[in-house]
C-alpha cells in the first residue's frame, strides 16, 4: 500500500504511515499527546484533532481535500449525538488517505501546559495521578474461570499498559454491579504511583462516565486551613474555600500546641481528630460549592509544617519540641485520604503529603520550594512565606538554605485588637496623609478608597469589620512614615503628634483608623499592644532572613519573594519600612501569593513535579533558628523600625 506524510503541530513530530492509519494510531506511534479514554472506540471524543487542508510552505506540503477519510457512522453518530465543533474530526475514527497537517488542539493534550501566572509565564505540565480509562472486558465463561477482577486487569494492561492492579475492597463491592450494567464495559478511574509500577483502581462506572475526576490542594497551615479543589483534566481550580484551623482552642502557636500534647495526656488525639473532622467538612463544602459529586474528588495532595504534619497523620509531635526536632519520616507521605479525615470524598482516594525537609521546617516549605524553585534561580533569591511561622528559603542554583522562624499569627491578622482574617470588611490598604495625619484605607471586597465617593455603598453589606494582615503592615508603616511613631515603635500623644486620632489607651496610646460607633460599626484603631505584636513579628522574619545570609556570607539578596495567604497584598515598601525583609531593590520584591498553596496544585496536577521535589528537599540545606545563638542577636537588633544596625540604603531615607 502506499504511504502518506503526516505532521502533527504543535509538536512537529512527523511520520509516514500506510493509508488507512487512524490518526490516533499515527499520533501514538510518533508519541504526540493526543488523549483517548475510550480506546479509540468513538465515544469519549477526547481525541479531536484539527486538519489543516491547502498549501504548508513551512512543512513543504500541500493537503488535499480528501487527505483524511470521509466522516464514518461512528463519527456521525457522535456529531449527530453532541455535534462536533467545526473542521474537528475524532482522531481514532479518521483515518489517513494522503500528507496531511493535523493540529492537537490545546484540549485533546493529555499533558498540556496550564498557564498558573500570567506574569512570570510559568505553568504546570498536566500529568495527574488518577486517570480515566474507558474498557470493554470480557465477559465471564464457566468453562475458564477467572475473577471480574482479573479479566478488568487482563483489559487494562492490554489495551492501557496498566500492570500490577489494586483493587480496595470498597471498588471491588462496586464492580460487579457496574460491569453487568455497562454490559461488559466500564470507565475505571487509575492512580499510578510515581515510584514503583504499581496501580490502585479507586472508582469504576458502568459504560462510559462523562463525568471528570477532581482533586484537593490543600495548604493546612497553624491558623487557617485553605483549600483548592482542581479539575484533573485541566488544573482548573473550580472552587476555593478556607476555614480556621480549629487546633487553635488548644494553642495559638505550633509550640502551644505541642505543650498542649506534652501536657494533657490523649492530647494530640483531641487535636489529631479536631483537624480530621475540619478537613472532611471542608471536602463537603468544597464540592457542593462547585455542584459536583463528592466521590468524583479521587486525590488530595495536603501541605503543612512539620508539627501540623505529625497531628494530621495521628503522631504524638513531642519530639518536635525539643532539640534534636527528629520527625517521625521526612519523606513524602502516601496514604488513603480517608485516613487523615477526608472521609467526605471517593473512599478509595489517595494523599500525598509533600516531603518535609526538617524538624522546623515542612512539607509547606517543600511546596514554596517547588513553586517557586530558588533551585534554579540564576541571582540570589529570598522566598519568605509569612504564616504563623515564617518559611524561609535563600540561595540560588548553586545552593539553597532554608530555616523557619517563629513569627507568632500576627501577620494573619490574629493577636491584633481589631484584627482578622482576610475576608471581606477587612482593611487591607491603608494611607496615612503625613501632613494631616488624616488615614484612608481600603476594604476587601470594595474597589474604592475610604475617602472615594460612594465607598459606603461598596461595603453596605459587610461594612468596615477589622483590619487584616496586609492591612496592619501597611498601618504601622504608615504611621511610622508619618512620625506617629518612634524607632522603637512608641505611639505619640495627641501633643506629639499633633492628631486627635492619637487617643490615650491605659498608659499608652493608640490611633484610630476608623470610627464607626455612631453607626453601631467597630471602632479600628492601632494600638500600643498591635505595634509590639507586629514587632515582634517582623523582628522573628527578618532574624530568620539574617541568619541566612550570614550562613551564605551575603550582605544583601538580589530579589525578595514573598509569599504566604496574604503575602500578594503586602506592599514592598511597607514590608521594608517595617524592617520586615532585608534590604532589596523595591522593584526585586514580588509577591508569589499562597506558594505553598501553589506548590500543592502543582504536586497534584503533575506527578513528575513530586519526584521533582522529593529529590530537591534532600540538597536543601537547614539552618536551624532554635539552637542558633545568632538568631537571638539579630532578632533583638530587628526590633526597631526599621532597624536599629542594619542599614536600608534602597529605602532612601
Ligand atoms: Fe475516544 Fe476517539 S478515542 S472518541
Amino acid at each position: 500500500t502506499e504511504d502518506a506524510l503526516v505532521i502533527f503541530t504543535p509538536s512537529g513530530k512527523r511520520g509516514r504511515f500506510a493509508k488507512g492509519t487512524p490518526v490516533l494510531t499515527a499520533a501514538r506511534q510518533l508519541g504526540v499527546d493526543l488523549d483517548s479514554v475510550c480506546g479509540g472506540r468513538g465515544i469519549c471524543s477526547k481525541c479531536q484533532v484539527s486538519p489543516g487542508y491547502g498549501s504548508f510552505p513551512k512543512h513543504g506540503v500541500t493537503v488535499a481535500d480528501d487527505a483524511l477519510s470521509e466522516w464514518n457512522a461512528v463519527e456521525a453518530r457522535y456529531d449527530e449525538k453532541r455535534g462536533l465543533k467545526e473542521g474537528r474530526r475524532l482522531g481514532c475514527q479518521a483515518t489517513i488517505q494522503g500528507d496531511v497537517v493535523i493540529d492537537v488542539p490545546r484540549e485533546s493534550q493529555v499533558h498540556k501546559q496550564v498557564v498558573r501566572k500570567a506574569a512570570t509565564a510559568r505553568s504546570i505540565t498536566m500529568d495527574p495521578a488518577t486517570r480515566l480509562f474507558y474498557v470493554e472486558v470480557r465477559e465471564p465463561d464457566m468453562h475458564e474461570p477467572s475473577g471480574d477482577l482479573q479479566r478488568l486487569a487482563e483489559a487494562l494492561k492490554a489495551e492501557w499498559g496498566i500492570e500490577a492492579l489494586d483493587a480496595p475492597l470498597d471498588v471491588l463491592t462496586r464492580l460487579q454491579p457496574a460491569l453487568r450494567e455497562g454490559k461488559w464495559a466500564v470507565t475505571v478511574a487509575v492512580w499510578k504511583d510515581h515510584h514503583a509500577p504499581r496501580h490502585v483502581l479507586i472508582d469504576v462506572w458502568p459504560g462510559y462516565f462523562e463525568g471528570r475526576l477532581y482533586g484537593l490542594a490543600i495548604d493546612l497551615g497553624s491558623t487557617t486551613v485553605a483549600a483548592h479543589l482542581c479539575d484533573l483534566r485541566n488544573g482548573e481550580v473550580v472552587s476555593s474555600a478556607g476555614v480556621m484551623n480549629p487546633q487553635i482552642r488548644f494553642g495559638e502557636d505550633l509550640m502551644s500546641r505541642v505543650s498542649y500534647a506534652m501536657m494533657n495526656p490523649g492530647g494530640d488525639k483531641e487535636m489529631t481528630a479536631a483537624i480530621r473532622a475540619a478537613m472532611g467538612e471542608l471536602a463537603a463544602e468544597l464540592a457542593a460549592d462547585a455542584d459536583i459529586p463528592a466521590r468524583q474528588i479521587v486525590e488530595a495532595v495536603v501541605v503543612c509544617n512539620p508539627v501540623m504534619h505529625h497531628l494530621l497523620l495521628g503522631i504524638d509531635p513531642v519530639e518536635l519540641g525539643q532539640a534534636p526536632f527528629a520527625l517521625a519520616t521526612s519523606d513524602a507521605v502516601h496514604g488513603m485520604a480517608a485516613e487523615i479525615g477526608l472521609t467526605t470524598i471517593n473512599p478509595a482516594a489517595k494523599s500525598y503529603i509533600l516531603p518535609c525537609i526538617a524538624g522546623h521546617v515542612g512539607a509547606d516549605c517543600a511546596a514554596v520550594a517547588l513553586s517557586e524553585e530558588p533551585y534554579k534561580s540564576e541571582d540570589l533569591v529570598l522566598i519568605c512565606d509569612v504564616g504563623t511561622n515564617a518559611e524561609i528559603l535563600l540561595g540560588d542554583k548553586t545552593r539553597v538554605l532554608a530555616c523557619s522562624s517563629p513569627t507568632g499569627p500576627a501577620f494573619e491578622g490574629a493577636q491584633i485588637s481589631s484584627g482578622q482574617r482576610a475576608a471581606p470588611g477587612a482593611i487591607e490598604r491603608v494611607e496615612i496623609d503625613p501632613a494631616t495625619k488624616e488615614p484612608r484605607f481600603k476594604v476587601i471586597g470594595s474597589d474604592l478608597w475610604s475617602d472615594e465617593p460612594g465607598f459606603d455603598a461598596t461595603v453596605a453589606t459587610t461594612g468596615v469589620t477589622g483590619i487584616c494582615g496586609s492591612g496592619i503592615i501597611e498601618a504601622v508603616a504608615e504611621m511610622r512614615i508619618a512620625g506617629l511613631v518612634d524607632p522603637s515603635g512608641l505611639i505619640g500623644s495627641a501633643e506629639a503628634t499633633g492628631t486627635q486620632r492619637c487617643v490615650p489607651e491605659g498608659r499608652t496610646h493608640a490611633y484610630v483608623l476608623y470610627d464607626g460607633t455612631a453607626e453601631g460599626g467597630p471602632r479600628i484603631s492601632v494600638t500600643q499592644g498591635d505595634i509590639r505584636a507586629i514587632q515582634l513579628a517582623k523582628s522573628a522574619l527578618y532574624a530568620g532572613a539574617r541568619l541566612l545570609m550570614d550562613a551564605l556570607e551575603v550582605d544583601k539578596v538580589d530579589r525578595v519573594v514573598l509569599a504566604g495567604a496574604f503575602g500578594a497584598h503586602i506592599s514592598p515598601k511597607h514590608a521594608m519600612v517595617l524592617g520586615m525583609i532585608p534590604d532589596c531593590a523595591l522593584d526585586r520584591v514580588t509577591s508569589a501569593g499562597n506558594a505553598a498553596g501553589t506548590g500543592a496544585r502543582i504536586a497534584l496536577c503533575d506527578l513528575s513535579a513530586r519526584g521533582r521535589i522529593e529529590e530537591e528537599v534532600h540538597r536543601i540545606h537547614k539552618v536551624e533558628t532554635a539552637i542558633e545563638p545568632r538568631f537571638q542577636e539579630h532578632f533583638v537588633a530587628a526590633n526597631a523600625i526599621p532597624h536599629a544596625t542594619a542599614p536600608f540604603p534602597e529605602l532612601g531615607q
